[in-house]
């Protein structure tokens, strides 16, 4: 443990939590755009500045980053804090004026209009790296990077083609803080090609990385509801068997067991492709069938097997 102050209050730390951190699980509010719980610390904002002193010596430093420390005084509303997010605000909202989280942040910082020799239009990515990271840490599909450098750089796919590695899971668009990833689902359109008109979908797009996926549909719902290339990887990399993904998560009813009728025979634990029915021993050692819902996938296979039609999946409504 680490002792510190934030804003005069004298707080405890563990050792390795970053200043961001500390003062949130104080009750302490420091703006961000770049930072995510679920992503390793970036620092590309600078928007959570704060002064840090450690010693004599006192700097800026970016909260997401900086590791709490044993007697460092953190303020998070000194007048070069202050400052110093004014600047930043005043550069993201010159990059991009028309997002809305920009021009709601620059104004409780009192910057109304963007410097206008600094002024971009049509820009709404404020290179957070959020979406690049996402792709990368969590989905580990490393389908978009940056590329570019000074005012031309940008996120894209690979030499701004069809991203090939991207799944189709929205991650990007999920934590992109400006709302410019965009990506829709269609579930019937027409196109059209130089040889006429051609019907498309399911379909997920995603234009921003020039990626088109065909959407599975569930065969309980009939409805189109995620990427083949997704559900496929994930059967692969998670060696789930193929038909895992046949029933949407959403739509998936979970077989019950009629513990009268079962008699523990295990047909249908030796039979569940994915592992989900356990025998379980009762108070009076009678042996059951058990059906752990967190891993069945609502293939119905055990239904099947059930000599004694001991088990039944609910009609759905
Ligand atoms: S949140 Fe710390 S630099 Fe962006």
């Amino acid at each position: 443990m680490v002792n510190l102050t934030i804003d005069g209050k004298k707080i405890s730390a563990a050792d390795g939590e970053t200043l961001l951190q500390v003062a949130r699980d104080n009750g302490i509010q420091i703006p961000t755009l770049c930072s995510n719980d679920g992503l390793e610390p970036y620092g590309a904002c600078r928007l959570c500045v704060v002064e840090v002193q450690n010693g004599s010596m006192v700097t800026l430093e970016t909260a997401c980053t900086y590791p709490a420390a044993e007697g460092i005084k953190v303020r998070t509303d000194a007048p070069d804090v202050i400052k110093a997010r004014k600047l930043v605000l005043g550069l993201h909202l010159a990059r991009c004026p028309n997002v809305k989280l920009i021009k709601e942040l620059a104004a409780q910082y009192g910057i109304e209009k963007p410097a206008e020799h600094l002024r971009m239009e049509n820009e709404y990515c404020i290179l957070c790296g959020l979406c690049v990271r996402a792709c990368n840490e969590v989905v580990q599909a490393g389908a978009i990077s940056f590329c570019g450098s000074g005012k031309d750089k940008r996120v894209d796919s690979p030499f701004g083609l069809e991203a090939e590695d991207c799944i189709g899971c929205s991650s990007c668009a999920f934590v992109c803080p400006t709302g410019i990833i965009k990506v829709r689902d269609i579930e019937k359109a027409t196109e059209q090609m130089p040889a006429g008109e051609v019907e498309i979908g399911p379909e997920r797009i995603i234009e921003n990385w020039n990626r088109n996926l065909k959407l599975r549909t569930c065969k309980d719902s009939n409805n189109a509801y995620a990427p083949e290339f997704m559900l496929n990887r994930f059967c692969k990399t998670m060696d789930l068997p193929d038909q895992f993904f046949d029933i949407s998560p959403s739509y998936r009813e979970f077989p019950v067991v009629d513990e009268d009728l079962c008699v523990g025979c295990g047909a249908c634990s030796d039979e569940c492709p994915v592992g989900a029915i356990q025998l379980r021993e009762r108070e009076n050692k009678e042996v059951r069938s058990n059906i752990l819902t967190t891993h069945c996938c609502g293939c119905r296979t055990c239904t099947m097997y059930c000599v004694r039609s001991a088990i039944k999946v609910p009609e759905i409504a």
